[in-house]
């Protein structure tokens, strides 16, 4: 044989060649494998699926962090159905020349001696009581003034007694805010311009007038509002409806219960 003669190479030979590219090839397609899934879990898929990445990411709808979106206002609404209007014993009863008590006979089962100045024995319900008693010391304390009650609780009968036949001035049995245990005709303790207009002008009533709602009450009838009320100016006729009721209406800026709550006025009987 010579030198240039070409030896066949043996199958051991063979055989070993054969294993050394079987595992180049098998090395090369676990890079690629691995290249390609590096590729497709890292990329952005708004990008990755696209042939015009850019375009796609300017349609794309910014997502504002968490941080950058606001609180929902807190909104406090008034709840006007949070209480009966009908039910006597609801202190936010309206009672008027159409909304007579039910039933007309009605009497508070809570009355109580009310402990403050007076001219007839005062008697409220324990609620309406306490908030007398608080808003006359407050009246003292702050303003030097002393109040008193002239009249509070009436029942049906001690209506009929006060009742005069004049429906602009007095009301009828059945149909009278003291009926319910919660309304007070409030003057001075001087006895000044007691149950008239002119009190009005004292510094009792006006103090009264602008401050009886911290307390809970509102002035029941005032000058303005006969057409809605059915009754004459009265500055001493104290209504008690508890302090929500009575701020809500002094911030709106109502004055009478039917304007409030939306019902019909009531100038007449019916
Ligand atoms: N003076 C008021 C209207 C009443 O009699 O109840
Ligand atoms: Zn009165």
């Amino acid at each position: 044989m010579s030198g240039s003669e070409r030896r066949e190479p043996s199958d051991d030979v063979r055989h070993r060649r054969r294993m050394v590219i079987a595992l180049s090839l098998s090395l090369v397609l676990i890079a690629i494998a691995v290249l390609v899934v590096g590729y497709v879990s890292g990329a952005d898929p708004a990008v990755a699926g696209s042939s015009d990445g850019a375009a796609d990411a300017a349609t794309e709808t910014p997502r504002p962090a968490p941080e950058a979106i606001p609180a929902p206002a807190t909104v406090e609404s008034f709840d006007k159905a949070a209480r009966s209007l009908d039910d006597p014993t609801s202190i936010w009863v309206v009672v008027n020349k159409l909304r007579p008590l039910n039933p007309q006979d009605y009497e508070p089962d809570d009355l109580v001696s009310v402990p403050v100045e007076h001219t007839w024995e005062p008697e409220l319900r324990q609620e309406a009581s306490d908030a007398v008693v608080a808003m006359f010391d407050a009246a003292l304390a702050e303003a030097g003034l002393e109040l008193a009650s002239n009249s509070a609780y009436r029942s049906y009968s001690a209506q009929e007694e006060v009742y005069d036949g004049d429906d602009l001035t007095t009301a009828r049995p059945g149909f009278s805010e003291h009926q319910t245990g919660l309304t007070m005709d409030i003057g001075a303790a001087s006895g000044d311009c007691s149950l008239a207009e002119c009190f009005a002008d004292t510094p009792e009533g006006a103090w009264l007038r602008d401050n009886a709602w911290r307390f809970g009450f509102i002035m029941r009838y005032p000058a303005d509002k006969t057409d809605v009320t059915g009754y004459s100016f009265e500055p001493w006729h104290y209504r008690y409806v508890g302090t929500d009721l009575a701020t809500e209406m002094h911030d709106t800026g109502f004055t009478t219960l039917e304007e409030f709550f939306g019902l019909p006025a009531a100038p007449d009987y019916e």
